[in-house]
């Protein structure tokens, strides 16, 4: 089994999704740390819940982002983590960091890639008015929210959304996407080939529907 470490600020519902996964006895990855810069992240009593090891590294007791991923470098190697799981970790890495985790590191992020990288994506898709909006799984470049694509999910935008509905809807596709794509990661079949990845020897990403 792949040694995953999944890094969270805040509510954990993707790291929920991703403890539910590993749980299963054909699990190709297991969870050995869950690490949050935030104490009162949620997604730590999550863990503790599903007695995994938890860590605390704190952002804001560093001079400098460089020494703040120092430390969490330190608790990774601690573990001996082979795959990082991004899952609602609010805080830009440096280059340096990313380029550690080269095709092992996961994020999930609520857009359609490369559309709305960044923050607010369903307030931003409502605003332009797009029909379709979702989430997207990619390993991660150091350029933000930027990376070969593994998988996305499609959903319509429907006339009454709000950002609150909408946002909804695609969080239960990503605790969709996210499991399947960790799973593929860790049984080895995701290829990269310069900035594509190839998924089950396929060119990415996989593209999922509500539906599917
Ligand atoms: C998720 O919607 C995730 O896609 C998003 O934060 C939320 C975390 O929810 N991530 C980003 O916006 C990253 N830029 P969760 O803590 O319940 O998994």
């Amino acid at each position: 089994q792949k040694r995953v470490a999944v890094l969270v600020s805040g509510g954990g519902s993707n790291l929920q999704a991703l403890i539910d996964e590993c749980a299963k006895p054909d699990s190709p990855a297991r969870i050995v740390l869950v690490l949050s810069n935030n104490a009162d992240a949620y997604g730590l009593q999550r863990a503790a819940k599903a007695g995994i090891a938890t860590a605390v590294v704190n952002h804001r007791d560093f001079q400098d982002r460089p020494s703040f991923e120092q430390a969490i470098m330190a608790e990774l190697d601690a573990r001996n983590v082979d795959i990082v799981c991004l899952a609602g970790f609010m805080r830009v890495l440096t280059p340096g960091f990313v380029g550690n985790w080269h095709d092992r590191m996961l994020n999930i992020h609520p857009s359609l890639l490369p559309a709305y990288k960044g923050l607010h994506t369903h307030e931003r898709a409502l605003e332009d008015g797009m029909t379709e909006h979702g989430c997207s799984v990619h390993l991660v470049r150091p350029a933000l929210d930027d990376g070969p694509l593994l998988i996305q999910a499609k959903v319509p935008v429907l006339p009454d959304d709000d950002a609150d509905s909408l946002a909804a809807r695609v969080l239960v596709q990503e605790h969709r996407i996210y499991p399947a794509a960790l799973r593929l990661l860790a049984a080895g079949a995701i290829t990269v080939d310069g900035e594509l990845a190839l998924v089950d020897g396929r060119p990415g990403p996989m593209i999922w529907t509500e539906t599917d």
